[in-house]
């Protein structure tokens, strides 16, 4: 089997870089997914953010899982369960807005570090997008600008997640498989507990633990922008029965107005018969539909923007 991609990203300044933009480039066409080694953020800072995100899952949010879990009966299901994850979570926002004072229960060392590391995260995303760009061959700030909505700001927002173990991983998914909707995904994942699983060709692969690693995925609007070059892809979390799972995911989305289409440089290097994969829509009315259909395939949700008479036409036709 292939292995799964893992970029040592400080190659990209030195003898190597060729080679090291020829792997994300493979790892974007033929995985949607790549992990990054050496990528800036200080350890220091990753070590403390897992520190204090433990502690605060153990002090306030562990116990409210575990009433849940008993009120639903979840831990003698039966059958699988497929409207629900066995995850606990809570989420910050950092664009176009900061939530984080609003959200309870975080101590002030907590919010401070999760405030400094977004912004390393924002300052990374924004330059992986400039990254794919270059091996797109669109102008550099191409994926920046169009995530900009009138705000001139993209939305940018952390999920963060636990998944406490599980007596039935195989009938309780942790949460259930689907594709993320937006830009560009970085994740700090657990470096001991595994559970993310990518599919590919068709078969279920486990996203690698490492040690202060930052996990990149691509969503729906990539796959939209770039003509289907880059496909956003499947990916789920099986809780484990043993240890539990710490995920932080932080999503660089378009801004909620901003208008999302294929690349109009992309589409003129396309034969004729790829020029109409995919549709128009602002970005706000795709999340609308995603939050009734998160755990289906993608393609209905692209298919419902091009439908005629779309009731979505309405903004896209007035921008
Ligand atoms: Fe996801």
């Amino acid at each position: 089997m292939e292995n799964f991609p893992v970029i040592n990203y400080e190659k990209l300044n030195g003898e190597e870089r060729k080679s090291t933009m020829d792997k994300i480039k493979d790892a974007c066409e033929n995985w949607g997914f790549f992990e990054l080694v050496n990528h800036g953020i200080p350890h220091d800072m990753m070590d403390t953010v897992e520190r204090l995100t433990k502690e605060h899952y153990r002090k306030c949010m562990e116990q409210r899982f575990k009433e849940v879990v008993a009120s639903k009966g979840l831990e003698a299901v039966q059958s699988e369960v497929i409207d629900m994850d066995w995850e606990s979570t809570f989420h910050l926002k950092h664009l176009p807005q900061s939530n984080i004072f609003e959200i309870p229960d975080l101590s002030d060392e907590y919010r401070k570090v999760m405030k400094e590391f977004a912004l390393k995260l924002e300052k990374l995303a924004e330059d992986l997008l400039d990254l794919l760009c270059e091996n797109l061959g669109l102008e550099k700030g191409y994926l920046k600008k169009t995530f900009y909505g009138s705000s001139g700001l993209p939305t940018f927002g952390t999920k963060v997640a636990n998944y406490p173990p599980c007596p039935k991983p195989d009938l309780v998914k942790g949460l259930r498989a689907h594709t993320d909707a937006g830009g560009i995904i970085l994740l700090f994942q657990d470096d001991k507990v595994s559970g993310l699983q990518l599919l590919k060709d068709g078969k279920w692969i486990d996203v690698p633990p490492m040690r202060h690693s930052i996990v990149v995925n691509l969503g729906d609007q990539l796959e939209v922008i770039t003509n289907g070059k880059y496909k956003s892809v499947e990916h789920r979390v099986i809780a484990q029965t043993d240890g539990t799972r710490m995920s932080i995911a932080s999503f660089y989305n378009p801004g909620s107005d901003a208008v999302i289409y294929p690349a109009p440089e992309l589409l003129e290097r396309e034969e004729d018969d790829k020029k109409h994969m995919y549709p128009k829509f602002v970005f706000e009315d795709y999340m609308k539909l995603y939050a009734a259909l998160k755990f289906h395939a993608k393609e209905p949700r692209f298919e419902a923007f091009k439908a005629p008479n779309n009731v979505n036409l309405g903004p896209i036709a007035a921008v």
